[in-house]
């Protein structure tokens, strides 16, 4: 046996096997396909029945996947009992992970054959959205909304945030994101999960651990954050001043940079167009001189890119969404790469137990309690 090397943070070390996504030359493949071509060519839908049953569906079996979520889109009534305790401080994604874990006590799947974890996986799906929106209700002092058939899940999302069905461009949108959002092989939050899943622990407890991973700034925290510094700005010039301090400083600009993309995010730039052509017929151009205020600087200076989340966190914005909802939109739409990587993870499973190095006192004996 080679004698075990250090990589803080894990970088470049490779902790196992996947099929289900990769990045390929800089590209985002979700089980072999583009992330570019699937963003151009299939919904949501489509792609979460990708990752948690293996293929793309075809057009009876999509219409069986979106049977089966329609039909767990309702939450147990004492989840929702739940949700009403909460006061309104805590954040959304902290109500999520709460009301998520409540949800396992009600799992309507009994059993863990591989294709009750796939059930498990779309009922989870569907419930997530309905939290986010019930939560995004309450906080409004309204009554949550019931699920209206026939919509698709950004759609219904939406719906069940507003009471009124979106516009298709807003759908279309949220649509995008989610599919942008739901898989990137080994990232911290699929990475919790699977540590998580290879104890042989139940599927909502790993989820529960992607939705604590994903939660930090660091990570899919990072669109409420990229949000919460644009909004500080009124004018592109205020973003200059304040770039060019943070660069002279050397301070983290949340949005940007990634372990494993070095030369730029695809998911950015596929998301960036959207946004400008977004503000622009929102009038409100302004807000891409702000971002590109802040944007060219870092490329420039500092060769770092934007992620996913800094054009996301605006696209939301525009969209009218309240920052707390941002990282619960990803969560939205990552647990069903988190359930694919859970089936896969116990399907083909060895205990994660890395090593450490130790850097506390060296040996030494147990003075008796008088003598400390
Ligand atoms: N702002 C400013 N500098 C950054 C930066 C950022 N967002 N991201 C990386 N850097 C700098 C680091 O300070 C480091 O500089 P140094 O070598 O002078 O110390 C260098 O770039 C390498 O970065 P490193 O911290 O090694 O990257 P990492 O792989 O450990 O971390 C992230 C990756 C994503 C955690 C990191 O880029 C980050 O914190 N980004 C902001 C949060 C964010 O947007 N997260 C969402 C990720 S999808």
């Amino acid at each position: 046996m080679t004698a075990p090397t250090y990589s803080p943070g894990l970088e470049g070390v490779i902790a196992g096997e996947t099929a289900i996504g990769c990045v390929d030359q800089g590209q985002l493949l979700y089980r072999g396909y583009p992330i570019q071509e699937l963003a151009e060519k299939t919904t949501f839908e489509e792609v979460a029945h990708l990752l948690i049953y293996g293929e793309l569906p075809k057009p009876a079996e999509l219409s069986q996947f979106r049977r089966t979520l329609f039909s767990f889109r309702q939450l147990a009534p004492q989840v929702l009992q739940a949700l009403r305790l909460i006061p309104t401080d805590p954040p959304m994604m902290d109500v999520l992970r709460t009301c998520v874990s409540m949800s396992g006590h009600f799992d309507p799947v009994k059993d863990d054959s591989p294709d009750d974890l796939r059930r498990r996986a779309v009922w989870l799906l569907a419930g997530i959205s309905t939290i986010v929106a019930a939560r995004y209700r309450f906080l409004q002092h309204k009554e949550p909304v019931e699920p209206k058939e026939g919509l698709s899940h950004a759609a219904q999302l939406l719906y069940q945030c507003h009471g009124t069905e979106p516009d298709q461009q807003s759908a279309k949108l949220i649509d995008l994101t989610l599919i942008l959002y739901a898989e990137h092989e080994f990232n911290a939050s699929t990475f919790a999960n699977r540590i998580c899943a290879s104890t042989l622990s139940d599927m909502v407890s790993c989820v529960v651990c992607g939705i604590g991973t994903l939660k930090g700034p660091l990570h899919g925290g990072a669109n409420e954050e990229a949000m919460k510094m644009l909004k500080q700005f009124k004018t592109a010039d205020d973003a200059r001043k304040w770039i060019r301090n943070a660069l002279t400083k050397g301070e983290k600009v949340m949005g940007f940079g990634h372990r494993v993309y070095k030369h730029g995010d695809h998911r950015a730039r596929i998301l960036e167009d959207e946004m400008r052509k977004l503000a622009k017929q929102k009038h409100q151009e302004h807000w891409i001189e702000i971002y590109d205020a802040i944007k060219i600087p870092m490329e420039q200076e500092k060769k770092i890119f934007p992620n996913v989340d800094y054009p996301c966190g605006l696209v939301y914005y525009l969209l009218d969404l309240p920052i707390d909802i941002y990282t619960p939109l990803f969560v939205a739409a990552r647990v069903t790469g988190w359930c694919a990587h859970y089936i896969e993870q116990v399907t083909n499973n060895r205990i994660y137990r890395p090593l450490s190095v130790y850097t506390g006192p060296p040996r030494r004996p147990v003075p008796p309690i008088n003598q400390r």
